[in-house]
């Protein structure tokens, strides 16, 4: 193992000296943060660092670096600024949208931010930025603390929290991006500092919701909260019983109130080869060790395939989700549909939608079409106001980010399954507008929305504000160099 590395090093060594004749951005970071931070192509670190959840959203670049620090992080964003060379910042890597965390640029890797730091008197925990949530749940498990972090394996840290944040105790804390209280942050400036509400609240806005805009963020320190062993688990349902897992769904998103309570459902038809398999998955998720009473009785009562419930830690809840996995690796597509609420009109429509493109599109390589439920209570807003966070614009009203997603494998289906997720979302919405009379659309969900979508939409009435802010920290728009909904200065 060692010599490999050693050989690894003296590879990179010999071929970055190699471009370094030409002065290539890769040399000149190189020069300036140390040889050994930067990695060009066929390295096993720069396979590691490109390397996306899903296929289609991964690119090659020119060579990927690690800085150890955040004032070297900040050194390279300057210098890519001053030489305006197209980068990537990937946190976990599963975004969608190709382009929104990959380059033919240089990619920033933050590999070297990997800590889970809990401090007991301040009731917070400091979280490196190349992290994923199983990892952070699992280094806290002992300490009888969690933070408010993704619901599935796999997904990393730093772009979810700098978009939202949507986890198993949504409903009794809010957002995770709420629950933030520090960022370290490296600025286009070529600067470095820890932001807080106390000492820019205007960036705290804009950290909470704003996406890659304003600067590189490399350790994020979360409110700590107390957590026991959680009940749940999965039902998987095939079609056959589909109406039960509606009639279920439909009850918990009209009745219940305990905001211990969370479900998250999912319609799905893969694809293999010639013919469909539906299947839906349900998740049960009740912060407390034991069942409650009631409120769960209509799911357990459903006749599933394979039904996977218990006392257990969080971290196992969060691997019971494992099939969330399934399109990873092939090409996909996401899009949200921000929901007032969950009638049983518009969830017969989103399973329609699921199966019907699934049936059309099998034979051309789609593998999966799958759509997800996600039922919130008001409360998931309280934690925060439209004043300290930039998502969502309005807390007036709760959007649920109903998920509709998309997965293929031959590369010229690409337009096709895009144009199929264009025309299925418009079907939805245009459910949605008979339903509430064609009033406001309502605040997407950034984390899951189509690279399409506009930062109008995204922000709405904040968007002003986002864009003073940025004006500051960022004038020359240097963000503006990796992908992503971009935010321009005012
Ligand atoms: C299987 C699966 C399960 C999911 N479950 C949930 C869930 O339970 N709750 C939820 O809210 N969302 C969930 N999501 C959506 C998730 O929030 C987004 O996919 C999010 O982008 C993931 O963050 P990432 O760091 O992995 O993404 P990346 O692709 O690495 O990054 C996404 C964006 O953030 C930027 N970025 C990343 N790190 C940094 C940084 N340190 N500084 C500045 N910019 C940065 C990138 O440049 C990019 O624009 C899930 C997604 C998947 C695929
Ligand atoms: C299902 O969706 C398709 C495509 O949008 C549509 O043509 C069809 O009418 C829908 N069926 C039902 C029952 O809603
Ligand atoms: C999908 O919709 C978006 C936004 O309306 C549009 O910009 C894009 O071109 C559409 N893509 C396809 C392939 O239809
Ligand atoms: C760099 O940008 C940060 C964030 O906007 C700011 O606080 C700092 O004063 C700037 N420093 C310099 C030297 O311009």
């Amino acid at each position: 193992m060692r010599l490999r590395n050693a050989l690894t090093t003296m590879m990179s060594l010999a071929v970055a000296a190699r471009q370094s004749t030409a002065q290539t951005i890769c040399a000149q970071i190189a020069a300036s943060i140390g040889w050994t931070s930067v990695f060009p192509s066929f390295t096993p670190q720069y396979t590691t660092d490109i390397l996306h959840w899903l296929e289609s959203s991964t690119q090659l670049s020119e060579c990927s670096v690690r800085p150890n620090t955040v004032e070297k992080v900040a050194t390279v964003l300057a210098l890519l600024g001053k030489t305006n060379t197209p980068f990537a910042v990937k946190g976990g890597g599963h975004t969608s949208n190709p382009g929104f965390s990959s380059t033919t640029g240089v990619q920033i890797s933050l590999e070297k931010f990997a800590g889970v730091d809990y401090d007991q008197n301040a009731g917070t925990v400091t979280i490196g930025a190349s992290l994923v949530w199983d990892e952070v749940y699992g280094e806290l498990q002992p300490h009888g603390v969690t933070v408010l972090g993704g619901r599935f394996p796999s997904v990393g840290v730093s772009g979810l929290l700098l978009g939202g944040g949507y986890s198993w105790k949504a409903n009794a804390f809010g957002l995770g991006s709420d629950s933030v209280v520090a960022w370290e942050v490296a600025f286009p400036n070529g600067t470095a500092a820890t932001v807080t509400d106390a000492n820019d609240p205007d960036l705290a806005f804009a950290l909470r919701g704003g996406g890659n805009n304003f600067g590189i963020v490399t350790n994020f320190v979360m409110k700590a909260y107390p957590q026991t062993n959680v009940w749940g688990g999965i039902l998987v349902v095939t079609q056959d019983n589909w109406d039960a897992v509606l009639s279920a769904t439909e009850t918990f998103s009209s009745t219940v109130t305990d905001p211990k309570a969370q479900i998250f459902v999912i319609f799905g038809s893969a694809g293999l080869v010639v013919t469909n398999v539906p299947v839906s998955f349900v998740t049960l998720s009740y912060d407390a060790p034991e069942q409650p009473e009631g409120i769960f009785d209509q799911f357990l009562a459903i006749d599933a395939l394979i039904k996977d419930i218990s006392s257990r830690s969080l971290l196992s809840l969060v691997q019971t989700g494992l099939a969330a996995n399934y399109g990873a690796f092939t090409r996909g597509s996401w899009d949200t549909i921000p929901t007032p609420s969950y009638d049983r009109t518009f969830m017969n429509a989103l399973v329609n939608q699921t199966v019907f493109w699934s049936d059309k599109l099998t034979s051309s390589g789609s593998i999966l079409v799958g759509t997800a439920i996600e039922p919130f209570l008001p409360s998931i807003l309280a934690s925060g106001t439209t004043e300290t966070a930039a998502y969502p614009y309005t807390r007036e009203q709760v959007y649920f980010p109903t998920l509709l997603a998309m997965y293929w494998l031959p590369t010229s289906i690409d337009q096709t399954m895009i144009a199929a997720r264009n025309s299925s979302v418009d079907t939805l919405k245009s459910v949605l507008e008979i339903e509430t009379q064609g009033a406001a659309p309502g605040v997407p969900y950034s984390n899951y929305a189509a690279s399409t979508t506009t930062v109008e939409q995204l922000y709405g009435s904040n968007l002003a504000r986002l864009r003073q802010i940025k004006k500051r920290v960022d004038p020359n728009n240097v963000m503006g160099l990796a992908g992503g909904f971009k935010i321009l200065p005012a």
